[in-house]
C-alpha cells in the first residue's frame, strides 16, 4: 500500500496474535488519547470540506461523513463525552472507564504532534499506563550520583542502578507488561519464552506473579545460575542443544503448547514497559542532558528514547553495542535488522542474533547517536562500577557507564548525564577473574 509506515507495520505484525481485525489493530496502535486526537483532526478536516462544498461524494466514493462516523463509532471515540462548551473548542475525551478498557494492550503509534511529528513512537500515555500497572510489583531502583566516575568521564554522573530491580535486571518492566496486558484468559493458556538469561528470568517471574504456567527455552550452556534461578521462579525449563535452532524449538513449544510467546525486545507492549524506566529518569533528573543506554535486541533503548524524546526532546539519547558484534549501527545502516556476529563476551546481554524491528525504527526516530565499546572497557567498566560505585554489575549492565569512562559518546565536558546500568546478574568467579586481570587495578578510592 502506498506510504504505509513501516513502523506501523512493524507493530502490527508484532500485536497479530492480539488483534483480530483493522479496527482492533488500531485501537490497539492508537492509545485513548490518540484516537480522540485523530477523531478531532478528522472532524476538522471534514468540517473544512463541507465549508468549501467538496465534500460530495464522487460517484462509487462513500460518503465522507458517513465514513467518519463509522470509524468513530467503530473506535469508540463517538461514545466518548464532548468536553468544553461552544463550537470553538470541541474536544474529544475518553471518560476513565474507557481510558482503561483500551488502555492495558494499547499502543501509540507515531503522535503527529507539529513539532515532534515522525519522533514519537511509543505514547507516553501508554508508557504511564504501564507505570502503573508495574508499580506494585516493581522496585523504584535508586538513581546515584557517581561524582568519582563522572569525574573520570568529564561529565556530571548519575546511575540508575537497575541491578536492583526484581530478578536483578530491567526486564521485568517489559516482561511483565506483556503477560499482564494479555487477557486473563490468553495467559492461562501459558506463556513461552526463549533466552539464555535476564529475560528468561523476568518471564518465569512475570508468570509466577499472574499465576500463569510458563516454559522456558534456554541454551543448554547457559550459566547453570540462571537456569536454577528460572526453575525457582516454577517454570519448566528446555534445554535446547542447538543455539542456532532455539528460535525453532521455541515455535515448536509455542504451537505444541498454544502458549503465549513474550518477545525479549520486539513487542511494542514491552517497550512501553522499558520506557518506564526513562520516566523514572527524568522524575529525578529532568535537567538531563544525555540519557546512555545499552543495546542487544534494542528494546531497552527504544522504550527509554521514546519516554525521554516526549518528555524532554533536547536530552540526547546515546545507545552503547559491542564494538565485537554491533547490532543497531549495522541495522540503521542498511535499513533493516542484519545479522549480528556473537562474540564471547561479558556482556552476554547484548549479544542477540538481530536487533527488533521495531526498536530499530524507534532508533532511527529517536536515538541520537551510537559508540561502540570493547571488552576491555567493559571490564574496566564493571570495575570502576565496583571501586567507585560499589555496585557488582554484569557486562551488559556496564556498557553504557564503559563508554562513559572511554570517553566514547560526544558530550560536553561537565554535561548531566545518566547512565543506565542495567543489570547485575553474573557469577562472581566470572567477575573476580576478568577484574583481577584488568591492567588498570591500581586505583586509589
Ligand atoms: C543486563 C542487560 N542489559 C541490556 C540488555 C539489552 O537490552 P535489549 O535487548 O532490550 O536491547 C539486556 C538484554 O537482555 C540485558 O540483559
Amino acid at each position: 500500500m502506498h506510504g504505509v509506515d513501516p513502523l506501523r507495520g512493524a507493530l502490527r505484525e508484532a500485536l497479530k496474535p492480539r488483534v483480530e481485525d483493522l479496527i482492533g489493530a488500531q485501537k490497539t496502535l492508537y492509545g485513548p488519547s490518540e484516537i480522540s486526537a485523530l477523531a478531532l483532526r478528522r472532524r476538522r478536516a471534514l468540517r473544512l470540506r463541507q465549508e468549501r462544498r467538496d465534500v460530495r461524494p464522487q460517484a462509487g466514493e462513500r460518503d465522507p461523513a458517513e465514513g467518519l462516523a463509522t470509524w468513530e463509532r467503530e473506535m469508540g471515540a463517538s461514545e466518548w463525552a464532548r468536553a468544553g462548551s461552544g463550537r470553538k473548542r470541541e474536544r474529544l475525551v475518553a471518560p476513565r472507564s474507557e481510558a482503561q478498557r483500551i488502555a492495558p494492550s494499547a499502543i501509540a503509534g507515531p503522535i503527529r504532534r507539529p513539532a515532534l511529528r515522525s519522533r514519537i513512537v511509543i505514547g507516553i500515555d501508554l508508557i504511564r499506563d504501564a507505570a502503573g500497572r508495574l508499580e506494585p510489583h516493581l522496585h523504584r531502583t535508586p538513581l546515584l550520583s557517581a561524582r568519582q566516575l563522572g569525574d573520570r568521564a568529564g561529565v556530571q554522573l548519575a546511575i540508575k542502578a537497575e541491578s536492583f530491580q526484581r530478578t536483578g535486571s530491567f526486564k521485568p518492566r517489559g516482561a511483565l507488561n506483556i503477560v499482564m496486558s494479555l487477557p486473563a484468559e490468553r495467559r492461562q493458556r501459558g506463556l513461552v519464552t526463549v533466552s539464555a538469561g535476564n529475560h528468561a528470568q523476568a518471564v518465569a517471574w512475570a508468570a509466577r506473579i499472574v499465576k500463569a504456567p510458563c516454559t522456558v527455552v534456554m541454551p543448554a550452556g547457559a550459566p547453570r545460575s540462571k537456569i536454577e534461578a528460572v526453575h525457582g521462579y516454577g517454570a519448566e525449563v528446555v534445554l535446547h542443544d542447538d543455539r542456532a535452532t532455539l528460535f525453532d524449538r521455541l515455535r515448536e513449544e509455542e504451537a505444541r503448547t498454544g502458549a503465549f510467546f513474550v518477545h525479549p525486545f520486539d513487542d511494542p507492549v514491552g517497550l512501553a514497559g522499558a520506557g518506564t524506566l526513562g520516566l523514572e529518569v527524568l522524575a529525578e533528573r529532568p535537567d538531563a542532558e544525555a540519557v546512555i543506554v545499552p543495546i542487544g535486541g534494542g528494546g531497552l533503548i527504544a522504550g527509554v528514547a521514546s519516554a525521554v524524546k516526549q518528555l524532554s526532546p533536547g536530552c540526547r539519547v546515546i545507545g552503547v553495542e559491542l564494538e565485537a558484534g554491533p547490532g543497531m549501527g549495522p541495522a540503521l545502516a542498511a535499513g533493516k535488522p542484519v545479522p549480528v556476529a556473537r562474540p564471547k563476551t561479558l556482556a552476554d546481554g547484548l549479544t542477540p542474533p538481530f536487533v527488533g524491528a521495531i526498536p530499530l525504527e524507534i532508533a532511527r526516530r529517536c536515538v541520537d547517536e551510537i559508540v561502540t565499546v570493547t571488552e576491555a572497557e567493559i571490564v574496566e567498566g564493571m570495575r570502576s562500577l565496583m571501586v567507585f560505585a560499589k555496585l557488582y554489575v554484569e557486562g551488559a549492565g556496564a556498557a553504557a557507564t564503559a563508554a562513559l569512562l572511554a570517553r566514547k559518546p560526544k558530550l560536553p565536558s561537565g554535561a548531566r548525564v545518566v547512565s543506565i546500568v542495567s543489570g547485575g546478574n553474573v557469577d562472581p568467579e566470572q567477575v573476580l577473574t576478568a577484574v583481577s586481570a584488568c591492567p588498570a587495578a591500581a586505583d586509589h578510592v
